[in-house]
């Protein structure tokens, strides 16, 4: 757990209440999510076997381990999160699918040291400042086998002047026009400005890059949200 740094935007993730209610907020934020995890599933598959070993890095609340266990009935996981809480929803997400995902409290550092044949990082990198980020992304892929796939997605957008204050308003517009309670949105919009480590997508990229994986290719770009396939 070493360097995991808890802020305001952390703590929901340890809060059962919060933690209850986890699977309402990303369909609302995170413009066509059931389809971001239909095309990780894709991507993930032209390279791995039938009998893959997924690592599933901030695998809290389950959703894409479900959505993955559920398209590949002879993939296995290892689920990976520092909120116990959320691998708490995330077992109770995956019902009988659990059987096939073991599930460990912790960051990258307690991850199985592998070798993997894909790995997913899903709405959780933004949380992680540089550093962190960098050594996480690291170490991801030195869980890989080499030439294996990693889908990462998360918020990114770009960063200069006008322009992140524009992209955040959207990102709380986007929320309301699909449901979430308008003050909810105003006060995630005003966390993540205070709190998120939001990169561009091309300081993004140079991380994946920077951590020895190649081929880095954007296919997912929706509002604040970004997401890439990349090669160990
Ligand atoms: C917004 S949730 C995303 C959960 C899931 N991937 C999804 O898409 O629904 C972010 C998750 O990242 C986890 N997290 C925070 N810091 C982390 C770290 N250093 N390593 C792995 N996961 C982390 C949080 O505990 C939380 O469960």
């Amino acid at each position: 757990m070493e360097g995991l740094v808890v802020n305001e935007l952390l703590a929901p993730f340890s809060d059962p209440h919060a933690v209850a209610r986890y699977a309402d907020g990303p369909p609302r934020f995170v413009p066509g999510l059931a389809d971001l995890h239909r095309m990780t599933t894709l991507l993930l598959a032209e390279r791995a076997s039938d009998d893959a070993r997924v690592l599933v890095l901030g695998a809290g609340g389950g959703l894409e381990l479900k959505a993955f266990a559920e398209a590949h009935p002879r993939w296995t996981f290892d689920g990976v999160d520092p909120a116990h809480e959320m691998l708490k929803l995330a077992e109770r997400t995956l019902g009988p699918l659990a059987s096939r995902a073991r599930l460990h409290t912790g960051t990258i550092d307690d991850a199985p040291s592998g070798l993997f044949d894909a790995a997913t990082c899903l709405l959780t990198l933004h949380f992680l400042p540089a550093d962190e980020r960098r050594r996480t992304v690291a170490g991801i892929r030195r869980r890989l086998k080499p030439g294996a796939p990693f889908v990462a997605a998360h918020a990114s957008f770009p960063q200069g002047q006008g322009e992140r204050a524009q992209w955040l308003q959207r990102y709380a517009a986007f929320a309301i026009a699909a449901g979430a309670d308008p003050e909810q949105a105003h006060n995630a919009r005003a966390a993540v400005a205070a709190h998120l480590h939001v990169l561009s997508p091309e300081q993004d990229e140079a991380v994946l890059r920077d951590a020895g994986f190649s081929d880095v290719s954007p296919f997912y770009t929706a509002f604040t949200w970004r997401g890439w396939v990349a090669y160990a």
